[in-house]
Protein backbone atom coordinates (compact mmCIF):
# COMPACT_ATOMS: atom_id res chain seq x y z
CA UNK A 1 0.00 0.00 0.00
CA UNK A 2 2.81 2.42 1.08
CA UNK A 3 4.52 2.31 -2.52
CA UNK A 4 1.04 2.31 -4.49
CA UNK A 5 0.44 5.53 -2.50
CA UNK A 6 4.22 7.10 -3.05
CA UNK A 7 3.28 6.46 -7.20
CA UNK A 8 0.42 8.15 -6.69
CA UNK A 9 1.91 10.93 -5.38
CA UNK A 10 4.54 10.93 -8.27
CA UNK A 11 4.89 13.37 -11.34
CA UNK A 12 2.17 12.84 -14.44
CA UNK A 13 3.89 10.98 -16.40
CA UNK A 14 4.30 7.86 -13.63
CA UNK A 15 0.63 8.45 -12.37
CA UNK A 16 -0.29 7.60 -16.10
CA UNK A 17 1.44 4.33 -15.61
CA UNK A 18 0.66 3.50 -11.93
CA UNK A 19 -2.24 4.88 -10.85
CA UNK A 20 -5.42 3.38 -10.04
CA UNK A 21 -4.53 0.23 -8.94
CA UNK A 22 -2.77 -1.88 -6.32
CA UNK A 23 0.97 -3.22 -7.83
CA UNK A 24 -0.12 -7.45 -7.10
CA UNK A 25 -2.48 -8.03 -10.16
CA UNK A 26 -4.57 -11.73 -10.63
CA UNK A 27 -2.12 -14.01 -11.37
CA UNK A 28 0.69 -12.10 -10.51
CA UNK A 29 -0.17 -10.19 -14.44
CA UNK A 30 2.16 -6.93 -14.96
CA UNK A 31 -0.91 -5.56 -16.90
CA UNK A 32 -3.95 -4.43 -16.20
CA UNK A 33 -6.17 -8.42 -16.03
CA UNK A 34 -9.49 -7.53 -18.25
CA UNK A 35 -12.07 -9.32 -16.34
CA UNK A 36 -14.48 -10.19 -19.04
CA UNK A 37 -17.56 -11.01 -16.96
CA UNK A 38 -20.86 -9.83 -17.56
CA UNK A 39 -21.98 -11.31 -13.23
CA UNK A 40 -19.82 -11.93 -10.26
CA UNK A 41 -20.35 -14.52 -8.03
CA UNK A 42 -21.28 -14.39 -3.97
CA UNK A 43 -19.43 -17.75 -2.02
CA UNK A 44 -22.57 -17.72 -0.02
CA UNK A 45 -25.24 -16.30 2.25
CA UNK A 46 -22.48 -14.67 4.31
CA UNK A 47 -21.13 -13.01 1.56
CA UNK A 48 -24.12 -11.61 0.51
CA UNK A 49 -25.14 -10.06 3.70
CA UNK A 50 -21.76 -8.34 3.59
CA UNK A 51 -22.31 -7.22 0.64
CA UNK A 52 -25.99 -6.07 1.33
CA UNK A 53 -26.58 -5.42 4.81
CA UNK A 54 -22.75 -4.50 5.62
CA UNK A 55 -21.70 -2.46 3.13
CA UNK A 56 -18.90 -4.27 2.20
CA UNK A 57 -17.59 -2.80 -1.14
CA UNK A 58 -17.31 -5.75 -4.16
CA UNK A 59 -18.55 -6.10 -8.02
CA UNK A 60 -22.42 -7.69 -8.36
CA UNK A 61 -23.53 -7.21 -11.94
CA UNK A 62 -21.59 -6.34 -15.25
CA UNK A 63 -23.94 -2.93 -15.33
CA UNK A 64 -22.98 -1.78 -11.95
CA UNK A 65 -19.33 -1.81 -12.37
CA UNK A 66 -16.21 -4.26 -13.10
CA UNK A 67 -12.86 -4.04 -11.88
CA UNK A 68 -11.44 -3.11 -15.22
CA UNK A 69 -13.75 -0.17 -15.24
CA UNK A 70 -13.26 0.86 -11.49
CA UNK A 71 -9.23 0.98 -12.05
CA UNK A 72 -9.43 3.50 -15.51
CA UNK A 73 -12.06 5.12 -13.93
CA UNK A 74 -9.45 5.65 -10.73
CA UNK A 75 -6.56 6.43 -13.20
CA UNK A 76 -8.62 9.39 -14.43
CA UNK A 77 -9.60 10.36 -11.32
CA UNK A 78 -5.73 10.96 -10.28
CA UNK A 79 -5.20 12.20 -13.44
CA UNK A 80 -6.97 15.02 -13.73
CA UNK A 81 -7.00 15.72 -9.76
CA UNK A 82 -10.59 15.26 -9.61
CA UNK A 83 -12.43 13.87 -6.35
CA UNK A 84 -14.25 10.33 -8.88
CA UNK A 85 -15.15 9.73 -12.28
CA UNK A 86 -17.75 7.38 -14.23
CA UNK A 87 -16.03 6.37 -17.67
CA UNK A 88 -18.68 5.75 -20.42
CA UNK A 89 -19.47 4.09 -23.89
CA UNK A 90 -19.04 7.55 -25.66
CA UNK A 91 -17.90 10.64 -25.09
CA UNK A 92 -21.92 11.79 -26.25
CA UNK A 93 -23.35 8.95 -23.62
CA UNK A 94 -20.86 11.12 -21.22
CA UNK A 95 -22.79 14.02 -22.06
CA UNK A 96 -26.11 12.83 -22.10
CA UNK A 97 -26.41 11.33 -19.20
CA UNK A 98 -24.38 13.59 -16.86
CA UNK A 99 -26.93 16.22 -18.33
CA UNK A 100 -30.11 14.60 -17.63
CA UNK A 101 -28.98 13.69 -14.51
CA UNK A 102 -28.92 17.12 -13.41
CA UNK A 103 -32.15 18.34 -14.75
CA UNK A 104 -35.79 18.32 -14.19
CA UNK A 105 -38.79 19.53 -16.09
CA UNK A 106 -38.71 23.41 -15.94
CA UNK A 107 -35.22 23.49 -15.53
CA UNK A 108 -33.55 26.33 -18.43
CA UNK A 109 -30.19 25.46 -18.66
CA UNK A 110 -27.39 27.60 -20.98
CA UNK A 111 -25.18 26.51 -23.67
CA UNK A 112 -22.36 28.07 -25.64
CA UNK A 113 -23.16 27.88 -29.96
CA UNK A 114 -19.64 26.69 -30.25
CA UNK A 115 -20.27 23.47 -28.36
CA UNK A 116 -19.97 20.19 -30.32
CA UNK A 117 -22.84 19.48 -32.81
CA UNK A 118 -24.78 16.35 -31.11
CA UNK A 119 -24.54 18.05 -27.81
CA UNK A 120 -26.17 21.58 -28.98
CA UNK A 121 -28.85 19.13 -31.09
CA UNK A 122 -29.36 17.06 -27.55
CA UNK A 123 -29.89 20.21 -25.81
CA UNK A 124 -31.98 21.93 -28.25
CA UNK A 125 -34.65 19.31 -29.23
CA UNK A 126 -34.36 16.10 -26.98
CA UNK A 127 -34.11 18.31 -23.93
CA UNK A 128 -37.48 20.32 -24.82
CA UNK A 129 -39.54 17.14 -25.10
CA UNK A 130 -38.89 16.92 -21.47
CA UNK A 131 -39.74 20.49 -20.43
CA UNK A 132 -36.28 21.55 -20.39
CA UNK A 133 -35.98 24.99 -21.73
CA UNK A 134 -32.07 25.73 -23.40
CA UNK A 135 -30.88 29.11 -24.54
CA UNK A 136 -27.79 29.18 -26.63
CA UNK A 137 -25.54 32.42 -26.52
CA UNK A 138 -22.71 33.37 -28.62
CA UNK A 139 -19.07 32.06 -27.34
CA UNK A 140 -17.27 34.73 -25.86
CA UNK A 141 -19.73 37.01 -25.25
CA UNK A 142 -20.06 37.08 -21.31
CA UNK A 143 -22.44 39.75 -21.00
CA UNK A 144 -25.20 37.36 -22.95
CA UNK A 145 -24.35 35.30 -21.69
CA UNK A 146 -25.12 36.44 -17.45
CA UNK A 147 -27.89 37.95 -18.89
CA UNK A 148 -29.83 34.53 -19.96
CA UNK A 149 -29.45 33.43 -16.92
CA UNK A 150 -32.58 33.01 -14.95
CA UNK A 151 -33.89 31.78 -11.74
CA UNK A 152 -34.87 28.16 -13.10
CA UNK A 153 -31.35 28.14 -14.92
CA UNK A 154 -29.31 24.91 -13.91
CA UNK A 155 -26.05 25.09 -15.21
CA UNK A 156 -23.69 26.63 -17.87
CA UNK A 157 -22.40 23.97 -20.35
CA UNK A 158 -19.41 25.22 -22.24
CA UNK A 159 -16.44 24.17 -24.42
CA UNK A 160 -12.71 25.05 -24.13
CA UNK A 161 -10.58 24.80 -26.69
CA UNK A 162 -13.85 24.48 -29.25
CA UNK A 163 -14.28 22.77 -32.31
CA UNK A 164 -13.13 23.88 -35.04
CA UNK A 165 -11.97 27.57 -34.34
CA UNK A 166 -10.31 26.29 -31.57
CA UNK A 167 -11.72 29.54 -29.22
CA UNK A 168 -10.58 29.24 -25.28
CA UNK A 169 -13.11 29.99 -22.64
CA UNK A 170 -12.09 32.22 -19.90
CA UNK A 171 -13.12 29.91 -17.03
CA UNK A 172 -12.27 32.03 -13.48
CA UNK A 173 -15.09 34.27 -15.65
CA UNK A 174 -17.57 31.85 -16.26
CA UNK A 175 -17.01 30.61 -12.58
CA UNK A 176 -17.47 33.86 -11.60
CA UNK A 177 -20.88 34.42 -13.33
CA UNK A 178 -21.90 30.89 -12.21
CA UNK A 179 -21.09 32.19 -8.09
CA UNK A 180 -23.28 34.89 -9.19
CA UNK A 181 -26.09 33.47 -9.76
CA UNK A 182 -25.27 30.27 -7.50
CA UNK A 183 -25.53 27.80 -10.50
CA UNK A 184 -23.40 24.64 -11.93
CA UNK A 185 -20.67 24.60 -14.43
CA UNK A 186 -19.50 22.29 -17.06
CA UNK A 187 -16.61 22.21 -19.03
CA UNK A 188 -16.21 19.91 -22.24
CA UNK A 189 -12.41 19.48 -22.28
CA UNK A 190 -12.20 17.43 -24.94
CA UNK A 191 -9.46 19.33 -26.94
CA UNK A 192 -7.47 20.25 -23.86
CA UNK A 193 -7.07 16.84 -21.88
CA UNK A 194 -6.16 17.43 -18.51
CA UNK A 195 -2.85 17.93 -19.32
CA UNK A 196 -3.03 21.18 -21.10
CA UNK A 197 -6.07 22.47 -19.14
CA UNK A 198 -7.84 21.29 -15.88
CA UNK A 199 -10.50 23.15 -15.27
CA UNK A 200 -11.46 21.47 -11.70
CA UNK A 201 -8.60 24.02 -10.64
CA UNK A 202 -11.07 26.86 -11.80
CA UNK A 203 -13.95 25.44 -9.81
CA UNK A 204 -15.86 24.04 -12.59
CA UNK A 205 -17.65 21.61 -11.31
CA UNK A 206 -17.99 19.01 -13.84
CA UNK A 207 -15.66 18.55 -16.72
CA UNK A 208 -16.33 16.18 -19.44
CA UNK A 209 -14.07 14.19 -21.94
CA UNK A 210 -14.59 11.81 -25.31
CA UNK A 211 -11.98 9.96 -24.15
CA UNK A 212 -11.89 7.87 -27.86
CA UNK A 213 -9.69 11.29 -28.85
CA UNK A 214 -6.45 12.19 -26.65
CA UNK A 215 -7.01 10.18 -23.54
CA UNK A 216 -7.15 6.74 -25.59
CA UNK A 217 -5.04 8.24 -28.08
CA UNK A 218 -5.05 5.44 -30.74
CA UNK A 219 -8.25 5.99 -32.86
CA UNK A 220 -9.36 2.60 -31.94
CA UNK A 221 -11.70 2.91 -28.93
CA UNK A 222 -15.25 5.22 -28.08
CA UNK A 223 -15.37 5.69 -24.55
CA UNK A 224 -16.11 8.54 -22.41
CA UNK A 225 -15.67 10.23 -18.73
CA UNK A 226 -16.71 12.93 -16.65
CA UNK A 227 -15.00 14.16 -13.89
CA UNK A 228 -15.95 16.17 -10.23
CA UNK A 229 -17.10 15.78 -6.63
CA UNK A 230 -18.17 13.05 -5.00
CA UNK A 231 -21.39 13.42 -4.25
CA UNK A 232 -22.35 15.23 -8.48
CA UNK A 233 -20.63 11.94 -10.03
CA UNK A 234 -22.85 9.28 -7.56
CA UNK A 235 -25.64 11.45 -8.77
CA UNK A 236 -24.69 10.85 -12.62
CA UNK A 237 -23.37 7.11 -12.09
CA UNK A 238 -26.89 6.20 -10.31
CA UNK A 239 -28.33 7.31 -13.68
CA UNK A 240 -25.56 5.84 -15.70
CA UNK A 241 -26.43 2.55 -14.22
CA UNK A 242 -29.97 2.58 -15.33
CA UNK A 243 -29.20 3.90 -18.66
CA UNK A 244 -27.02 1.57 -19.43
CA UNK A 245 -24.28 3.22 -21.77
CA UNK A 246 -21.19 0.89 -19.74
CA UNK A 247 -18.37 0.86 -21.71
CA UNK A 248 -16.86 -2.95 -22.00
CA UNK A 249 -13.58 -4.20 -19.98
CA UNK A 250 -11.41 -4.19 -22.77
CA UNK A 251 -12.64 -1.35 -24.11
CA UNK A 252 -11.35 -0.14 -20.36
CA UNK A 253 -8.13 -1.74 -21.29
CA UNK A 254 -7.56 -0.13 -23.93
CA UNK A 255 -8.27 2.95 -22.51
CA UNK A 256 -5.90 2.50 -19.78
CA UNK A 257 -2.87 1.32 -22.13
CA UNK A 258 -3.35 4.77 -24.10
CA UNK A 259 -3.41 6.67 -20.82
CA UNK A 260 0.05 4.89 -20.03
CA UNK A 261 1.66 7.53 -22.75
CA UNK A 262 -0.58 9.95 -22.43
CA UNK A 263 1.68 12.94 -21.41
CA UNK A 264 4.20 11.79 -23.43
CA UNK A 265 1.61 11.53 -26.65
CA UNK A 266 0.37 15.20 -25.59
CA UNK A 267 4.18 16.66 -25.10
CA UNK A 268 5.02 15.96 -28.87
CA UNK A 269 1.75 16.91 -30.32
CA UNK A 270 1.59 20.34 -28.73
CA UNK A 271 5.10 20.53 -29.96
CA UNK A 272 3.89 19.16 -33.19
CA UNK A 273 1.22 20.82 -33.57
CA UNK A 274 2.78 24.60 -33.15
CA UNK A 275 5.25 23.53 -35.61
CA UNK A 276 2.93 23.11 -38.38
CA UNK A 277 0.39 26.17 -37.42
CA UNK A 278 3.66 28.43 -37.80
CA UNK A 279 4.48 26.77 -41.14
CA UNK A 280 0.65 27.06 -42.11
CA UNK A 281 0.88 31.11 -40.95
CA UNK A 282 4.05 31.29 -43.33
CA UNK A 283 2.78 29.40 -46.38
CA UNK A 284 1.37 31.78 -49.08
CA UNK A 285 -1.64 29.30 -50.11
CA UNK A 286 -2.80 29.53 -46.77
CA UNK A 287 -5.81 32.41 -46.00
CA UNK A 288 -6.17 31.69 -42.09
CA UNK A 289 -4.67 29.69 -39.13
CA UNK A 290 -6.71 29.30 -35.55
CA UNK A 291 -3.97 27.70 -33.06
CA UNK A 292 -4.44 29.07 -29.47
CA UNK A 293 -1.03 29.45 -29.22
CA UNK A 294 -0.20 31.49 -32.09
CA UNK A 295 -0.10 35.10 -31.24
CA UNK A 296 -2.32 35.79 -33.98
CA UNK A 297 -5.40 33.97 -32.13
CA UNK A 298 -7.88 35.56 -31.01
CA UNK A 299 -8.05 34.00 -27.33
CA UNK A 300 -4.05 34.06 -27.27
CA UNK A 301 -3.86 35.91 -23.89
CA UNK A 302 -6.44 33.43 -22.55
CA UNK A 303 -4.83 30.44 -24.05
CA UNK A 304 -1.54 31.26 -22.05
CA UNK A 305 -2.97 31.78 -19.10
CA UNK A 306 -5.09 29.19 -18.27
CA UNK A 307 -3.47 26.35 -20.93
CA UNK A 308 0.01 24.73 -20.23
CA UNK A 309 -0.30 23.31 -24.50
CA UNK A 310 -2.06 24.66 -27.14
CA UNK A 311 -3.32 20.94 -28.13
CA UNK A 312 -2.82 18.91 -31.41
CA UNK A 313 -5.68 20.25 -33.30
CA UNK A 314 -4.74 23.12 -36.00
CA UNK A 315 -7.43 24.73 -38.46
CA UNK A 316 -6.68 26.47 -41.36
CA UNK A 317 -8.16 28.34 -43.94
CA UNK A 318 -6.91 27.83 -47.97
CA UNK A 319 -6.78 30.56 -50.38
CA UNK A 320 -9.27 29.36 -53.60
CA UNK A 321 -12.02 27.56 -53.56
CA UNK A 322 -14.15 24.28 -53.12
CA UNK A 323 -12.14 22.82 -55.78
CA UNK A 324 -8.82 23.42 -55.01
CA UNK A 325 -9.67 22.39 -51.51
CA UNK A 326 -10.87 18.96 -52.93
CA UNK A 327 -7.54 18.82 -55.28
CA UNK A 328 -5.31 19.20 -51.90
CA UNK A 329 -7.06 16.92 -49.82
CA UNK A 330 -7.01 14.45 -52.53
CA UNK A 331 -3.37 15.22 -52.84
CA UNK A 332 -2.34 13.92 -49.32
CA UNK A 333 -0.54 10.66 -49.34
CA UNK A 334 -0.05 10.25 -45.33
CA UNK A 335 -2.34 12.38 -43.47
CA UNK A 336 -5.72 10.78 -43.64
CA UNK A 337 -8.58 12.01 -44.43
CA UNK A 338 -11.20 11.33 -41.49
CA UNK A 339 -13.03 12.88 -38.69
CA UNK A 340 -11.83 12.86 -35.11
CA UNK A 341 -9.13 13.91 -33.53
CA UNK A 342 -6.23 13.02 -30.63
CA UNK A 343 -5.02 9.95 -32.06
CA UNK A 344 -1.18 8.69 -33.78
CA UNK A 345 -2.23 8.74 -36.95
CA UNK A 346 -2.53 12.42 -38.55
CA UNK A 347 -6.12 13.05 -39.89
CA UNK A 348 -7.82 15.90 -41.55
CA UNK A 349 -11.38 16.87 -41.88
CA UNK A 350 -13.04 19.28 -44.50
CA UNK A 351 -16.11 20.40 -42.32
CA UNK A 352 -17.85 21.64 -45.67
CA UNK A 353 -18.01 18.21 -47.04
CA UNK A 354 -18.09 15.67 -43.90
CA UNK A 355 -19.78 17.18 -40.42
CA UNK A 356 -21.82 20.08 -42.38
CA UNK A 357 -22.84 18.04 -45.85
CA UNK A 358 -26.23 18.61 -45.28
CA UNK A 359 -26.14 22.65 -44.64
CA UNK A 360 -26.61 25.24 -47.40
CA UNK A 361 -23.58 26.99 -48.39
CA UNK A 362 -25.53 29.80 -46.84
CA UNK A 363 -25.76 28.30 -43.57
CA UNK A 364 -22.81 26.57 -43.42
CA UNK A 365 -21.12 30.24 -44.06
CA UNK A 366 -23.38 31.88 -41.19
CA UNK A 367 -21.44 29.04 -38.99
CA UNK A 368 -17.88 30.13 -40.09
CA UNK A 369 -16.99 26.92 -42.08
CA UNK A 370 -16.36 28.02 -45.62
CA UNK A 371 -15.61 25.60 -48.80
CA UNK A 372 -11.67 25.65 -47.88
CA UNK A 373 -11.38 25.35 -43.90
CA UNK A 374 -9.30 22.25 -42.71
CA UNK A 375 -9.12 20.91 -39.34
CA UNK A 376 -5.62 18.67 -39.15
CA UNK A 377 -5.35 16.42 -35.81
CA UNK A 378 -1.85 16.40 -35.79
CA UNK A 379 -0.50 12.90 -34.89
CA UNK A 380 2.51 11.43 -33.92
CA UNK A 381 4.49 10.91 -37.23
CA UNK A 382 7.86 12.98 -37.82
CA UNK A 383 6.45 16.36 -37.89
CA UNK A 384 8.12 17.04 -40.90
CA UNK A 385 6.77 14.46 -42.47
CA UNK A 386 3.49 15.62 -41.53
CA UNK A 387 4.54 19.17 -43.60
CA UNK A 388 6.42 17.62 -46.48
CA UNK A 389 2.67 16.12 -46.94
CA UNK A 390 0.69 19.04 -46.12
CA UNK A 391 3.41 21.07 -48.71
CA UNK A 392 2.47 18.32 -51.38
CA UNK A 393 -1.47 19.03 -51.01
CA UNK A 394 -0.32 22.89 -52.14
CA UNK A 395 1.62 22.31 -54.40
CA UNK A 396 -1.02 20.27 -56.50
CA UNK A 397 -4.42 22.21 -55.26
CA UNK A 398 -3.02 24.88 -57.92
C1 LIG B 1 -15.58 18.25 -28.15
C2 LIG B 1 -16.30 16.95 -28.31
N1 LIG B 1 -17.10 16.52 -27.31
C3 LIG B 1 -17.76 15.35 -27.41
C4 LIG B 1 -17.66 14.56 -28.53
C5 LIG B 1 -18.41 13.26 -28.59
O1 LIG B 1 -17.55 12.23 -28.26
P1 LIG B 1 -17.73 10.72 -28.83
O2 LIG B 1 -17.53 10.78 -30.29
O3 LIG B 1 -16.69 9.96 -28.07
O4 LIG B 1 -19.12 10.32 -28.46
C6 LIG B 1 -16.86 14.97 -29.59
C7 LIG B 1 -16.73 14.13 -30.80
O5 LIG B 1 -16.07 14.45 -31.74
C8 LIG B 1 -16.16 16.19 -29.47
O6 LIG B 1 -15.37 16.65 -30.47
Amino acid sequence: MGRDKKRESGSLATRAIHAGEGRQKYADSLTTPIVQTSTFTFKDSKEIDAYTKNNKERFEYGRYGNPTEKIAERRLTDLAGAEDCVVFSSGMNAITTTILSLVHTGDHIVITDDSYKKTLEFCRSYLKRFGVECTIVPFGNYDMLEASIKENTRFIFSESPTNPYLNVFDLALLKKIADRHNIMTLIDSTFATPLNQNPLDFGIDLVIHSATKYLAGHNDIMAGAVLGRKTLIAKIRDLHKSMGGLIDPHCCYLLLRGLKTFPLRIKTQNESALKVARFLEGHPDVEKVYYPFLETHRHYRIAKEQMTGGGGVVTFEMKGNMEAAKRFMDSLEMIYIAPSFGGVESLINHPATVSYYDYSRQERYELGITDTLFRLAVGLEDVDDIIKDLERGFSKAG
